[in-house]
């Protein structure tokens, strides 16, 4: 049974029992009330709202008499087919437009950010959760520790240690609902004097909108062939800077060395805060692995932030940062009132998911998954393509973006694809202006396609690159 909870007015001109009437059509309308659905019955209905009954009787017996709904003996009052168009017009429908469905509309979607679900450890994850229940009723049912679930603190840090060479305590570890809500706390940490944040040009758009959103002078600053031009970040006046050193996103180089040594020296010259995005360093196929800058962090300047979201799913919503000891006391003192965002029983899960090794046993079994679809993909553009594309992302760990080499307009060749099925990405909107500089690269996202898939659809977009050309 539904239950109803409009605002009615006894203070307005209109009987309690219209506004009743006006607002269960209205709902009705925008579709919230559906064909078939059992409206409350009058005795619970009043009670609910504390009206009388009559009150509620009349407005049911207008509905009735206006033949939106029935009433039914031992069923109630029921909601009839009606025709809505001639309301749609009365009331434009309200749109939401940021809302993206999560279930891909395209036979073939090479989506950035998805991840291979057929491999999920779902028994596992299961197994840790219904442990993570067996927690005394207080640990689950109460607000939990605002900073994050120390065990899964005391986990993050020995990974971080182990998997990317970063000495940190439990205590500089903050448990986040995502980079975004994680970001935002940063944002709000910074003296205000520091109020200009260099980032790579291209970068990724989701951060700068948070640092847009908290009033942040956002500065690009180009990139070289080996990453961030550090020449033009020291000319800048930036006091923060958002880097992407293991897999610059979108173009997925590697930041070396010695650029590393050098925006270090930066921060340190210019008491600036370097933040650290390591986003999906996981999922490196060549070569040795290279320790987080927050690794040769000596004098603490470097925030380093982590997530779940590539190498588990992004469907936890759990992500952290490691804060220099510099900025504890502030972050305990600013956000002491603040609950900690992701649920208890989530991160009591992931601490066990952690500490019987299943996350390392899982990251290495996606790696070679992943590494097999890179290969798959990189086999099929040259198998189609030849020489007439270019892969340029290829260290990025769950992407790629190529470049079809007559192909100028990757906003065509995205629309046509569409309309064959297949979803491909132009990376326009990481670049700070989209209107001009971006090239006609396009980004290929492998994570949640299999090989058969990435097959077919690479054969199908050759025809369709070829059809662009004429
Ligand atoms: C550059 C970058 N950083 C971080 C993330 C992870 O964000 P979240 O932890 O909110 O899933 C993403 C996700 O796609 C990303 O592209």
């Amino acid at each position: 049974m539904i239950e109803l909870t409009p605002h009615l007015d006894s203070e307005r001109r209109l009987p309690l029992y219209e506004q009743l009437y006006e607002y269960i059509k209205g709902e009705m309308v925008k579709g919230h009330l559906q064909t078939g659905e059992a409206l409350p019955s009058i005795r619970v209905l009043a009670k609910h709202l504390r009206i009388s009954r009559n009150t509620v009787e009349a407005a049911y017996a207008q509905l009735v008499a206006e033949g939106y709904v029935e009433s039914r003996p031992r069923k109630g009052f029921i909601i009839k087919e009606f025709d809505k168009d001639v309301w749609m017009k009365l009331e434009p429908p309200f749109v939401i437009p940021l809302s993206v469905s999560p279930v891909s509309r395209y036979r073939y979607d090479f989506r950035y950010g998805h991840i291979d679900t057929a491999h999920f450890p779902l028994r596992a994850w299961r197994a840790c959760l219904n442990e993570a229940m067996d927690a005394s009723r207080e640990e689950l049912l109460w607000y939990g520790e605002r900073q994050g679930e120390r065990k899964l603190r005391q986990q993050i840090a020995r990974y971080l240690f182990q998997a990317r060479g970063i000495h940190c305590s439990d205590e500089q570890v903050i448990i986040g609902a995502g980079i975004h809500q994680i970001t935002g706390l940063l944002c709000q940490l910074f003296s205000p004097e520091k109020n200009k944040i260099a980032m790579e040009n291209p970068s990724y758009d989701g951060i700068r909108a948070v640092f847009i959103n908290h009033r942040y002078q956002v500065l690009p600053i180009s990139l070289e062939q080996d990453g961030l031009h550090i020449a033009e970040l020291e000319q800048s006046d930036a006091t923060v800077a958002y880097v992407t050193p293991s897999h610059q996103l979108p173009l997925g180089m590697v930041l070396p060395i010695g650029k590393r040594q050098k925006l270090l020296k930066w921060a340190e010259t210019r008491n600036a805060f370097l933040i650290e995005d390591d986003y999906d360093s996981e999922f490196r196929y060549e070569g040795k692995p290279i320790p987080a800058l927050k690794a040769l962090d000596t004098q603490d300047r470097v925030i380093y932030i982590g997530t779940f979201s590539k190498v588990l799913t992004p469907a936890i919503r759990v992500c952290y940062m490691v804060l220099p000891k510099q900025l504890l006391s502030s972050f305990y003192q600013m956000f002491s009132s603040y609950h900690q965002p992701v649920a208890t029983v989530v991160q009591k899960a992931l601490a066990l998911f952690m500490e019987k090794g299943y996350l390392e046993r899982h990251i290495r079994k996606m790696r070679t998954v992943y590494a097999k679809k890179r290969q798959t993909l990189i086999h099929a553009i040259y198998d189609h393509f030849g020489e007439h594309a270019t892969i340029i992302g290829e260290k990025a760990g769950l992407h790629l973006l190529v470049h079809f080499h007559h192909v100028m307009d990757a906003d065509r060749l995205v629309k046509e694809a569409k309309g064959r099925g297949i979803h491909i990405y132009s990376v326009a909107k990481y670049w700070f202006d989209s209107q001009t500089s971006p090239p006609p690269y396009i980004l290929l996202g492998f994570g949640s396609m299999t090989e058969q898939e990435m097959i077919e659809a690479i054969q199908l977009l050759k025809d369709i690159v070829q059809a662009t050309r004429k």
